[in-house]
């Protein structure tokens, strides 16, 4: 039994941010954000636009593909750092948006590796033979999570929402493998400090902007490198596989420079590796989700292809999954 993606479907808000607006915000430069992270503009949800909403259509947008109707779905799991409420989840919202009455929802909080953790739990659950579809969802709102005036983060992220429709079939395509990691001792390169328990909303904690995403950009480049290489690794040799078998490496979108290194260190062309990070910056949990529907729109992926997929995030977590097209 395989998990077989059978839907895919994404979500980008019509708002773009491009690196010309942003220096009208803080001290950069587009010049300076092309060189350093490949990315040219971003969007961004409007005010009306949440986590849920933008889940919800990238949802039904892989459900449509597949010709699958919300009463058939078993199980929705939400890859996200940005949900619409500090509980309850997300995936519940999206849930009653679809009408997926037969399904249960929850979000898992892995960062950018937020949808990779997410695959790794919808396919042992379809493995196990718990249910037949899974919807798989990464969907942020990263601008209301970065500090617009701080120059060092708010160039790198952006909105958006994927989705995959995962089926259980008889068949040698699917998930073939998902290899996931954490360290929690690199918490303080990446993260939110404020407002969860342990520095509750306050007047000082506003003042702080502890509500507000931090990150110390070089430590987190070379772990992000090193961890999404050997990771990457870690899925071709438990499959058998090297990188001259691999279709599309559908990587974490988080800059150009990361993925430039990691691609060249596992030795694939640029003809395998799927970039969009210049279109849409950072999206966290869903870049995965967006670049896999866009490949797939774009025709790179073809029955029988092998797809290597990796993520790094916050945390620190990271993950690859293999999966036959
Ligand atoms: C953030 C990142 C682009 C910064 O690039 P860098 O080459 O490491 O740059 P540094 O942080 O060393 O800063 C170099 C200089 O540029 C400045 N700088 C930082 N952001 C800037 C910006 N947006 N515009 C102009 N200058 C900027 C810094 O202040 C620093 O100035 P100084 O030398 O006067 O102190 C890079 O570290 C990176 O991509 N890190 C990974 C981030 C990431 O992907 N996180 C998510 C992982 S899931």
């Amino acid at each position: 039994m395989k998990a077989r993606i059978v839907g895919t479907g994404s979500y980008l808000p019509e708002q773009t941010r491009t690196n010309y607006d942003l220096e009208k915000m803080v001290d950069t430069s587009h010049d300076w954000i092309v060189a350093r992270t490949g990315i040219e503009e971003r969007r961004i949800a409007d005010a009306t636009e949440c986590t849920s909403d933008m889940a919800t259509i990238a949802a039904q947008r892989a459900m449509d593909m597949a010709g699958v109707t919300a009463d058939e779905i078993d199980m929705i799991v939400l890859g996200t750092i940005t949900g619409d409420y500090p509980w309850p989840a997300t995936a519940c919202i999206v849930q009653a948006n679809l009408g997926a009455k037969n399904a249960f929802a929850y979000d898992v909080s892995a960062a950018c590796s937020g949808f990779l953790y997410a695959l790794s739990s919808a396919n042992d659950f379809i493995v196990a033979g718990r249910g037949k579809r899974v919807l798989v969802i990464g969907a942020e709102t990263l601008s209301r999570a970065v500090d617009w005036t701080d120059r060092n983060t708010c160039v790198l992220f952006g909105d958006g929402a994927g989705a995959i429709l995962l089926e259980a079939q008889e068949s040698d395509s699917g998930v073939l493998s998902c290899h996931l990691h954490s360290d929690g001792n690199f918490l303080e390169l990446l993260y939110q400090p404020g407002f969860g328990a342990k520095h509750p909303v306050s007047v000082e904690g506003i003042g702080a902007r502890l509500s507000y995403l931090k990150m110390q950009g070089n430590e987190v480049f070379k772990v992000a490198v090193r961890s999404l290489t050997e990771v990457s690794k870690e899925a071709l040799a438990a499959n058998g596989y090297t990188s001259a078998d691999v279709g599309q490496f559908i990587p974490h979108q988080a800059n150009l420079r990361i993925l430039e290194a990691t691609t060249k260190r596992l030795g694939l062309t640029e003809e395998q590796s799927f970039i969009n990070v210049h279109k849409y910056g950072n999206t966290s949990g869903a870049t995965i989700p967006i670049a896999i529907d866009e490949a797939y729109q774009q025709g790179l992926l073809k029955e029988g292809d092998l797809i290597l997929s990796a993520a790094f995030g916050g945390g620190f977590t990271w993950g690859s999954a293999l999966i036959r097209w």
